[in-house]
């Protein structure tokens, strides 16, 4: 059974956009007759999100194979795809800060880039291209602003983007924009362990298109994950298999739509709506999926998490 996100968005504070019944989200919760029962109750923790409005959102260069301007971006729709994702958050119940947009930084929408924020530390941006430098200093300004004790990176590293936090540790992206020598610093900065990872194919070239946090383990449940393995180095499959015995294998194709820049509470699990078999894996997880349309935010390689930067307690 299928409820449209105009229930689920009932509970926003701020007015909503008029979606067309395109835009619309579904919410999947009701677990069919052929779910099996999930061994692990999965449980929602209250979230503190950044996010910046695509204001200035546009493709103009091209710095990884997503990116074409031949082929533009519609504003309108980007705009609403946006103003969905943001009420779908503070419809589950989580804190959504905005920071401005500038104009002239066409990629500052993807708010996961900007930093990595654990338990009241931040780790700064550095970004490997010479578009979106302004944004490292933007995003540090304002989590100095907010109170949290900002680190400003030698190293080049694009925050979340390639940083994933868990409870116990943090996964690390390198070979595309982070560099190694940013794992060891940003272990040192948020004190926490750091696994570095490979990433090789360029489709793919930010660990948050390649891995999916389902549970980030500050819970009663075991970090839970789902990843591309084709995005990653043999000698890191490897790790991530003897990391992850358990976690979700997606598919070429699911990995294809983004499906893996996903955003999850510990319960809702809201992840580009294409991505259709990795939703029905979550929901046979005990998750709930929350299938969002980010398709303007693809044509920059971008979706859900690139448009999120999580404070993490
Ligand atoms: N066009 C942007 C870039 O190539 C997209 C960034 C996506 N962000 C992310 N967290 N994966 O830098």
């Amino acid at each position: 059974m299928r409820l449209t996100a105009h229930i689920a968005l009932i509970r926003c504070a701020e007015p909503l956009p008029d979606l067309t019944p395109e835009d619309s989200l579904t919410v999947l919760d009701t677990p069919t007759l052929a779910t099996p029962a999930p061994s692990v109750v999965r449980s929602a923790r209250t979230r503190h999100y950044l996010m910046c409005e695509p204001s200035h959102f546009e493709v103009v260069y091209a710095i990884n194979p997503w990116m074409d301007p031949r082929n533009p971006v519609d504003p309108e729709r980007a705009r609403l795809q946006w103003e969905v994702l943001r009420n779908t958050y503070l419809s589950l119940g989580h804190r959504v800060d905005l920071i401005d947009p500038m104009a002239g930084q066409p990629d500052m929408v993807f708010a996961a880039n900007g930093g990595i924020v654990v338990g009241g530390r931040a780790y700064g941006a550095r970004f490997r291209f010479a578009e979106r430098a302004a944004e490292g200093e933007a995003y540090g300004a304002w989590l100095a602003q907010e109170g949290i004790a900002v680190t400003a990176p030698v190293h080049t590293n694009e925050g979340e983007g390639d940083f994933l936090a868990l409870g116990s540790m943090i996964l690390a992206g390198t070979g595309f924009r982070t560099s190694l020598e940013a794992h060891i610093e940003a272990a040192a900065v948020l004190d926490r362990p750091v696994v570095s990872l490979e990433l090789v194919d360029p489709r793919f070239y930010h660990l948050d298109v390649a891995i999916a946090v389902l549970d980030d383990g500050n819970g009663s449940a075991p970090a839970d994950i789902a990843y591309y393995p084709g995005a990653f180095s043999r000698h890191s499959q490897r790790t991530l298999r003897d990391l992850f015995p358990d976690a979700i294998l997606c598919s070429e194709a699911d990995a294809r739509v983004l499906g893996l820049n996903a955003v999850s509470d510990g319960q809702h699990v809201v992840l580009p709506a294409a991505a259709t078999s990795l939703a029905a894996a979550v929901r046979d997880r005990g998750y709930t999926p929350v299938p969002v349309d980010l398709g303007e935010f693809m044509k920059s390689g971008g979706s859900v998490k690139c448009c999120t930067m999580e404070m993490h307690r």
